[in-house]
């Protein structure tokens, strides 16, 4: 897709995303790998990630960072509270950041940017608070710009992501139940502009009923929303 201008983009079911740039960074986002119905069993991740980024606490978004980050030497950001809880499971390089604030990873900008979602992370102690549900804006130099909702209902303010940062792909959750659905992902995409939409969070397990097919019958169709299989690229 040559409006990515060499970067390239592989869904890996659920809310699962490699992002690796023409220079060769490798960022992992919201890696759900063990226990995600959807992910590529053959797909087998680059030997070194770089960064791994997540959006919020949930189980379906974390539960494989302490592992990927040992095994592939990976710097985990996320949100403060959660930077410092995942630290805490044994990760050794964190960034913790927040909502508004924008991290430089090597050639890519990242700003941490509104979601609308809750956020708890829960293991054998409980229910912890590790701050609230974000995503994520990747201004990627010499190439495009990235916006992963991570899980959020459609908001207003989503139009100040787009005046900011005017995203060229949109990664958004569609799969209803706990997460926006098709029709709120559609009015996304007329505040958003982008020209591509990812469809994430849809049919992973059975509440998550929104497809691609029908986000498509209801957007612009100046916007493609792309139907990959899990281990595809853009
Ligand atoms: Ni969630
Ligand atoms: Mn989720």
């Amino acid at each position: 897709m040559s409006l990515l201008k060499g970067t390239r983009v592989t869904w890996l079911g659920h809310a699962t995303v490699l992002v690796q740039t023409a220079k060769g960074t490798h960022i992992l986002i919201d890696p759900f790998i063990a226990h995600n119905p959807k992910y590529p069993r053959s797909f087998v991740l680059p030997e070194k990630i770089h960064y791994i980024l997540l959006t919020h606490g949930h189980g379906d978004h974390i539960s494989d960072a302490v592992p990927v980050a040992a095994k592939h030497g990976s710097t985990v950001v996320a949100i403060y509270e959660l930077a410092a809880y995942v630290a805490g499971k044994g990760v050794a390089d964190t960034i913790g950041m927040n909502v508004g604030g924008t991290v430089q990873l090597e050639e890519v900008a990242v700003t941490m940017v509104d979601a609308k979602h809750s956020a708890a992370a829960q293991d054998e102690h409980g229910t912890h608070y590790v701050g609230v549900a974000a995503g994520f804006v990747l201004e990627i130099a010499d190439g495009p710009v990235l916006y992963h909702a991570g899980d959020t209902s459609v908001f207003g303010d989503m139009k100040l992501i787009a005046e900011l940062y005017r995203p060229e792909v949109a990664m958004l959750p569609i799969g209803g139940h706990y997460t926006m659905g098709p029709k709120e992902a559609a009015l996304a995409a007329t505040f958003l502009s982008p020209r591509v939409i990812l469809p994430l969070h849809f049919g992973t397990f059975p509440p998550l009923k929104g497809t691609p097919e029908e986000l498509a019958g209801l957007v612009d169709s100046r916007i493609q929303v792309a139907r990959l299989a899990p281990g595809e690229s853009l």
